[in-house]
């Protein structure tokens, strides 16, 4: 097989929504935009259809999927929104924040999608997509459209690049606007808010519009990401973090203004004036160019890495990209 590349516009051309449902509707998968990374969908009450998910990307089965709905609508009916959660979802969705939430008594969504756990994940994504889950009228379970523990696509090339010889239809809306995964936060009722992952949305944004502080670490394992492995979103390139030098046998992936001196193998600056939303957009896309240039070894240098900020975000990724993707995988310990 190798994927169809399709435009998909805003708004999206009739036709091509219908085309798409119908490859949804006999269970099989469509990558898609989202304004975060792009996302291999299926229908997420369909355990075939994410069987083949799980399968495409070599993903763990343990590991739970984001179900990607149009509509707060549809979100109440696969999960159980206490006042935060709703507050959180009419402040922030469509956009980059994920809850995971009590799963609804009727839920719909297979248990594949949600790991057997009795939660679920829930987003409203940005862009023209939401058009394609509205008319599906179901939701969309998709994981990030890269073989498991690799780079996240932020493009739809990267996508081909990955998973081109697996899927019949990619839908391409361009690059992404975040750059970075969802920011994943659990919200039970009687509990503290819980940031489960770092991204796109800083965590500051999310403490403002509740009102109090996130916990960092879940108190007890049951409702931490499962998925939070600790080798994940690895170049092929190894990386050496917090370098304040550059070796002539590496490429350089620079932050600010002031780069060190030397002879190197390739240059990307994730932004030049020190921009943290700029270095979240160019991340995985750099990491991506670098590697299909064949830079084994990437020197990067030190990014702000402040809690609340788009920088922790960052500087998780680059910890677990720096990380062997051949060791046992590791439930992370943050
Ligand atoms: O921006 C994003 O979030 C992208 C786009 C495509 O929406 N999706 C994405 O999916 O990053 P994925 O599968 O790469 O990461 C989903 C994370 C995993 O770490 C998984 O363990 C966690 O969400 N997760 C899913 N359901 C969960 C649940 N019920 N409880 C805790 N964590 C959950
Ligand atoms: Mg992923």
């Amino acid at each position: 097989m190798t994927a169809e590349i399709k435009t998909l516009a805003e708004p999206p051309d009739a036709g091509l929504i219908e085309a798409v449902c119908t490859v949804l509707r006999a269970g099989n998968l469509v990558a898609i935009p989202t304004e975060t990374v792009y996302g291999l969908a299926a229908d997420a009450t369909n355990g075939e259809a994410l069987a083949r998910i799980f399968q495409v990307k070599g993903r763990p089965r343990f590991n739970p999927l984001i179900c990607h709905v149009e509509s707060q609508t549809m979100a109440e009916r696969l999960g159980r929104f206490e006042p935060r959660a709703r507050q959180l979802a009419e402040r922030f969705w469509p956009g980059p924040l994920t809850l995971v939430v009590p799963k609804a008594a009727e839920c719909p969504v297979h248990p594949l999608a949600t790991a057997g756990l009795e939660t679920i994940a829930l987003r409203m994504p940005g862009g023209p997509v939401r058009r394609i889950i509205s008319a599906f009228g179901k939701p969309l379970a998709a994981p990030s459209a890269n073989l498991s523990g690799r780079l996240s696509p932020t493009r739809a090339d990267h996508v081909a690049a990955q998973l081109g010889h697996a899927i019949e239809l990619i839908l391409d809306a361009g690059p992404c606007e975040v750059g970075l995964e969802s920011t994943i936060i659990a919200l039970e009722p009687g509990r503290p808010a819980i940031l489960l992952r770092p991204g796109g949305l800083s965590a500051d944004e999310i403490e403002t519009a509740l009102g109090e502080p996130l916990e960092r670490s879940a108190p007890d394992a049951a409702i931490v990401a499962p998925g939070m492995m600790a080798s994940h979103y690895a170049p092929k390139a190894k990386l050496r973090l917090q370098a304040e030098d550059v070796q002539s046998d590496e490429a350089l992936l620079a932050f600010g203004s002031a780069l060190p001196e030397g002879k190197t193998m390739a240059v990307r600056n994730l932004s030049a004036s020190g921009d943290l939303s700029e270095a979240a957009v160019n991340l995985f896309s750099f990491l991506a160019e670098l590697d299909a240039e064949g830079v084994d070894k990437i020197a990067v240098m030190p990014i702000p890495d402040t809690a609340g900020t788009l920088g922790e975000a960052i500087n998780d990724r680059l910890r677990r990209a720096a990380l062997d993707p051949d060791l046992p995988e590791a439930p992370d310990a943050r």
